[in-house]
């Protein structure tokens, strides 16, 4: 008989094997001690679903300047890498595999979660709507960043990644997607800079490039998320694809471990052809992770056709934590709903 695709093994790199093709994505859960340092339950959460072929955790915040949504787990201090580590020893005693996702919110955050400070952006540009999950509060003006301040974010990057490894994690994934901080350099309409950091292509993918660059100083394996021509806390332009058209060949330089998809595969985008998946194969060379709307047959055709190598499969896995399991043995998959975020299961 034929070996499923989704359950063949696969190497990244030198060395780092994944028993499977099926990548948990990161998603937030807001269920970090008030102190934002991971719990037991998030351990044993994580250690139910490692037997996907890779967790990412969820957006892990690089500093208190990066918060942008309440109870979010930080890298960025002692009690925080001790909490990480009873997470990464239970996943890899149940011998899975586990990345950290550094996020930094950027503009997408409230002085609420800042203690009073404005949110950093790379341009006083504000977002608007009101802050999700539960407190009534308005996006609002956020501080440009001088250089000084892009610097020390660099590093702020750096260390997370340092304490990642610490940490005991596999590797890292740079938060690059849906409109948090490293996205809003790389859009027009937020990025309005006429320094080294914006202006042209070249100029706004320097924030990125410098963050992947600091941060492989300290880890070996680092993926980065990313969602050209998707449009989450930003307003569509257009003109935003040369941007991505621009840094998505010149992440082929870089040695990544991977780069992942943060957009929805399964709706039509403007601006391409095909899936955002599709978009980024054609301009990138390495390891791509499909991501957004899969079931285990719809990621089956699409590793076939040779879209990606990896698949996401994020909500059915909140679901199901038993998921690798169900497909394998082919039992029914429970869908997923919202109010499933209550608790950690
Ligand atoms: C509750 C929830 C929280 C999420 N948090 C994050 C996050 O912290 N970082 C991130 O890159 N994506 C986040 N996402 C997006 C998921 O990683 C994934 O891309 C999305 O759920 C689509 O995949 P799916 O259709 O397989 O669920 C989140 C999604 C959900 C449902």
């Amino acid at each position: 008989m034929k070996e499923d695709i989704l359950f063949e093994n696969i190497e990244l790199g030198n060395g780092l094997n994944l028993e499977n093709r099926i990548v948990m994505p990161p998603m937030s859960r807001s269920k970090a001690s008030d102190d934002l340092i991971p719990t037991d339950a998030m351990a044993d959460y994580y250690a139910r679903r490692a037997e996907t072929g890779l967790i990412i955790v969820e957006g892990t915040i690089v500093s208190p300047m990066a918060q942008g949504y309440p109870n979010s787990p930080g890298l960025y201090n002692e009690e925080q890498i001790e909490g990480w580590k009873k997470v990464t020893d239970k996943v890899h005693q149940n011998g899975g595999k586990i990345f950290a996702q550094l996020w930094h919110c950027g503009r997408v955050s409230h002085p609420f979660y800042l203690e009073g400070k404005l949110p950093l952006a790379p341009s006083a540009v504000p977002l608007q709507g009101k802050v999700p999950r539960g407190k009534d509060l308005e996006y609002g003006m956020p501080s440009e960043m001088s250089e000084e301040v892009i610097f020390s974010v660099i590093g702020e990057f750096k260390q997370a990644a340092a304490n990642a490894r610490k940490a005991g994690f596999d590797g890292v994934e740079i938060h690059g997607a849906n409109g948090y901080l490293i996205d809003q350099f790389l859009h027009w309409e937020t990025n309005q800079r006429t320094d080294a950091w914006g202006g042209t292509p070249e100029k706004m993918s320097q924030f990125l490039f410098k963050i992947i660059e600091a941060v492989k100083q300290e880890v070996e394996y680092v993926g980065v998320r990313l969602s050209p021509v998707g449009y989450l806390h930003l307003e569509e332009n257009e003109e935003d694809k040369v941007i991505s058209d621009y840094y998505l060949k010149q992440l082929n330089q870089y040695e990544l471990t991977y780069v992942h998809n943060g957009s929805i595969d399964d709706k039509p985008y403007q601006y391409i052809d095909g899936s955002v998946t599709q978009y980024i194969r054609s301009l990138y060379q390495g390891i791509v992770i499909a991501s957004g709307g899969y079931s285990a047959e719809s990621a089956r055709e699409m590793l076939s056709r040779g879209d990606a190598d990896l698949v996401a499969i994020g909500r059915p896995l909140i679901a199901n934590p038993d998921y690798i399991e169900r497909v394998k043995t082919q039992q029914e998959i429970k869908p997923y709903s919202n109010e499933m975020l209550a608790e950690l299961v």
